[in-house]
């Protein structure tokens, strides 16, 4: 069982500024509490900041202003090396774009996380990465490159990279956006499996309503501003 970690968020604001575009203001002056071992599930109309505040949630972006807090105590602002050893403690990622390593095979980039994570023996890599893509339906890929993989597979790859370390908090961008019913139903099990018997706390960006019901809790996001919690 991992320590049950939570996220406390307030005034989180970013907005983006392009080259000859006008200002976007991302997300806007959210508040938000994500308790420790919950899955809860963020919804919204393509656009409207889920994955800005995902990321930030994560210190994959820094906030223009608020404050990030887990357990109680402020997370964000650290020193590079010091955040970039936190989130490898506490994290585990889903990226939207998956973010594989196209040079590399399956079995390298289910491990990468594990090579930043000094908590894991190399002794154990070979046993976690079989592990976590043999929960994943992908353990006969693992010598393959991502481009010889399909959409699923591929994501279910960036899912099994996502739980190898075993970090207390899964944060995953659309886990489910190229998966079929049946593997759709296997990562929702596999992830709600995480958080109810294993104790991670789990949070999911998605367009699928089959799959945000089966969270905790549901929140909506519209325009950078987080509309309504349900349940
Ligand atoms: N790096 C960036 N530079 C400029 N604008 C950006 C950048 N990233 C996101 N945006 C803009 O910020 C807004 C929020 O984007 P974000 O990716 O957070 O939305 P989203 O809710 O995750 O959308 P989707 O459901 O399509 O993934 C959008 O208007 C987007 O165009
Ligand atoms: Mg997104």
């Amino acid at each position: 069982m991992n320590d049950l970690k939570s996220l406390c968020v307030k005034g989180l604001s970013k907005s983006y500024r392009s080259p000859g575009d006008s200002v976007v203001r991302a997300v806007r002056n959210v508040e938000l509490t994500i308790r420790a071992g919950e899955i809860v599930a963020i919804v919204g109309p393509s656009g409207s900041g889920k994955s800005t505040l995902l990321n930030m949630l994560g210190l994959i972006i820094t906030p223009d202003s608020g404050s990030i807090e887990m357990d109680g105590e402020r997370i964000d602002g650290m020193p590079d090396g010091k955040s970039c050893r936190f989130r490898s403690a506490n994290f585990g990622y889903v990226m939207q774009d998956f973010a594989l390593l196209d040079g590399e095979s399956v079995y390298c980039n289910i491990r990468l996380p594990m090579l930043y994570n000094k908590s894991i023996r190399p002794s154990e890599y070979k046993s976690r990465v079989r592990e976590a893509a043999e929960r994943l339906g992908i353990a006969d890929k693992l010598r393959r490159r991502p481009a010889q993989l399909s959409g699923g597979e591929r994501q279910r790859a960036a899912i099994a990279r996502a739980i190898v370390c075993g970090q207390p908090m899964i944060l995953a961008d659309e886990p489910t956006g190229s998966l079929d019913a049946q593997n759709r139903d296997i990562v929702m099990n596999l992830l709600l499996d995480l958080c109810r018997n294993d104790g991670r706390t789990v949070v999911i960006v998605t367009h699928d309503m089959s799959v945000a019901e089966r969270c905790d809790r549901i929140i909506r996001m519209k325009d950078g501003v987080i509309q309504r919690a349900e349940k």
